[in-house]
């Protein structure tokens, strides 16, 4: 099978690397697209541990057609049977980038036709009651023409690992969180400090991450109620990847927020998650001692501004973190935000700097590798 790893742009290498260290054949990487070769064990191991990625899809097709004739017999030629039984459900999500056919809901809806002209066929019935728990969700994308239709097998967002039971103001997304750490110089041998925890997204994927728990262990996918994956082979995952896990005593992840009810939410998250001994307090970073902290990483998302506090307000803590972080011994700092002037407020520029997306909105990663205390 032709597999695709979706993710957020600036994180396909990350994803790249994660599936190539599950063993598996990558085929190239892409926009937002990582092109991976597996069986259906490949699948699952995909959906279970790649931690960057949003959702794992079954490449069914790729065609040209710019009429709505040709797409429907280019669709109506793809072994929907392989996958799709007679009482499944199988709702079609367009995109269209630059292409003649350009109206998604158009597009939508040839494609389901043709799907439906083909398992009617195929199953010799006029009627396809769609009343199975078994979902395909079919997802077209058109660029310049050039038609990718997949299936997607993950069903929720793999951002979605489970252990976020409660919302709150900004989170940032898992994925975006576990790809911080991954890009951070953090092992867990080293003190981790999130100074603007929030709801605690960082520092649950950095304890995932250092206590090798696959990110998808505690969630559904939509491949659970496909007929054509064995229930064997996902246990079996299940199994390997809970034998694989490395329970750490202590972790020395240190968060700090000022709001009480983003704290209670971490605490609540962190529960979820299975981990008692993150270190959670309730503290305006300015009344932090920074002087105490020495040979740390810190991995942090503090307000941007945009949704959270008005710009001055925000410019001030940027500036005072600056101050803040100079009393530092032999730190480091991976930072993200949408504000393109947090180098010169926070008073040094970055030794690297990456533009990354949390959701639609694009930041930037800046890194900063051991600052010395003046
Ligand atoms: C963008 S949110 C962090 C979101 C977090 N990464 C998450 O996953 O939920 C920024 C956080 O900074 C906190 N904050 C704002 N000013 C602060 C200050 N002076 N000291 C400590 N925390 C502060 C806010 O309460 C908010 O929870």
């Amino acid at each position: 099978m032709e597999l695709i790893a979706t993710c957020a742009f600036g994180l396909e290498k990350l994803v790249y690397d994660e599936i190539k260290k599950l063993g598996l054949w990558v085929i190239k990487k892409d926009d937002g697209r990582v092109f991976f070769e597996g069986d259906e064990t490949a699948l699952i191991k995909a959906n279970l541990w790649l931690r960057c990625a949003d959702r794992i899809l079954v490449k069914i097709g790729k065609f040209m057609a710019v009429t709505f004739d040709e797409l429907f017999d280019a669709v109506n030629a793809l072994e929907w049977e392989k996958y799709i039984g007679v009482t499944d459900c199988f709702p079609v999500k367009a995109v269209s980038v630059k292409s003649a056919l350009h109206s998604e809901p158009a597009v939508q809806s040839i494609v389901k036709k043709a799907v439906v002209k083909r398992l009617q066929q195929k199953y010799k019935t006029e009627i396809l009651p769609e009343n199975s728990n078994s979902v395909y969700q079919i997802i077209v994308k058109s660029h310049k023409d050039e038609f990718t239709v997949c299936i997607d097998s993950s069903g929720e967002s793999l951002h979605k690992r489970g252990y976020r039971k409660k919302g709150d103001i900004a989170p940032i997304k898992e994925t975006l969180a576990a790809a911080m750490v991954k890009l951070s110089d953090w092992t867990p041998d080293k003190t981790l400090v999130d100074p603007f925890c929030g709801s605690g997204t960082i520092a649950i994927e950095a304890a995932l991450i250092a206590n090798n728990i696959a990110p998808g262990i505690n969630r559904k996918f939509a491949f659970d109620n496909w007929k054509r994956i064995d229930k064997k082979i996902v246990t079996d995952a299940i199994d390997e990847a809970k034998e694989s896990e490395k329970p750490l005593e202590k972790l020395p992840v240190y968060c700090f927020d000022i709001d009480p009810i983003a704290l209670k939410i971490a605490q609540h998250n962190a529960a979820n998650a299975g981990f008692d001994n993150i270190h959670f307090k309730r503290s305006d970073f300015n009344d932090l001692d920074f002087g105490k902290f020495e040979n740390c990483t810190f991995i942090t998302n503090p307000p941007y501004g945009e949704r959270l506090e008005d710009a001055a307000k925000v410019n001030q803590i940027y500036k005072d973190f600056g101050k803040k972080f100079t009393q530092t011994k032999n730190c480091s700092l991976f930072l993200i935000t949408s504000n393109e002037d947090f180098p010169r407020l926070f008073g040094r520029p970055a030794d690297k700097n990456r533009k990354l997306f949390n959701g639609n909105i694009k930041c930037y990663l800046y890194s900063y590798y051991k600052i010395q205390s003046n």
